[in-house]
């Protein structure tokens, strides 16, 4: 198993697609545009994409913000330190590019998602997300 930064490409769109159905039942499309603040991390099992998240670096006029989105790593691979090792790398990549913070969002019934966070340092800051959604 690797894991490590790539670039999101059509070969990876049905392994990502079955990944993040396990995330969240609605079926999304994939946008495979390359943005040069949006970095991905994925783990792979051979060719097959078995892990993955995303990291938008967000610069404000004080300092960048690492926004961590779609962590998930397959059912069958799951309790294998891989996700902690998707972390340790979106880490490392957030520090390279200046990243004060790196935030995210998950809900309070993703029990595996608090244990992995908070062992890899992340800490609820008290202050509440809001959200506005543009398109459901
Ligand atoms: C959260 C997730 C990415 C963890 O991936 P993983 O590869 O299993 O994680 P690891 O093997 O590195 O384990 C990380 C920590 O989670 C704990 N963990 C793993 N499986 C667990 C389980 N079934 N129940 C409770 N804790 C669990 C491990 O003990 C480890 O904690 P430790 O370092 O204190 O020992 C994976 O469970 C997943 O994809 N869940 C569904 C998607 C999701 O909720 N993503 C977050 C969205 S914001």
């Amino acid at each position: 198993m690797e894991v490590h930064p790539f670039i999101l490409e059509e070969s990876h769109r049905g392994n990502l697609e079955e990944l993040l159905l396990q995330l969240s039942k609605k079926k999304r499309n994939i946008n495979l545009t390359v943005y040069p603040n949006v970095h991905c991390v994925g783990a792979f099992d051979n060719e097959k994409l078995v892990g993955f998240a995303q990291l938008f670096i967000l610069p404000k006029t004080t300092f960048k913000i690492g926004q961590l989105e779609d962590v998930i790593v397959h059912t069958g691979c799951r309790g294998q330190g891989i996700g902690t090792k998707i972390l340790n790398e979106v880490i490392s990549i957030a520090k390279r590019e200046g990243c004060a913070v790196i935030n995210l969002t998950t809900r309070p019934e993703r029990k595996e998602a608090w244990t992995l966070f908070e062992s890899s340092g992340f800490i609820a800051p008290g202050n509440q997300a809001l959200r506005l959604i543009l398109e459901s």
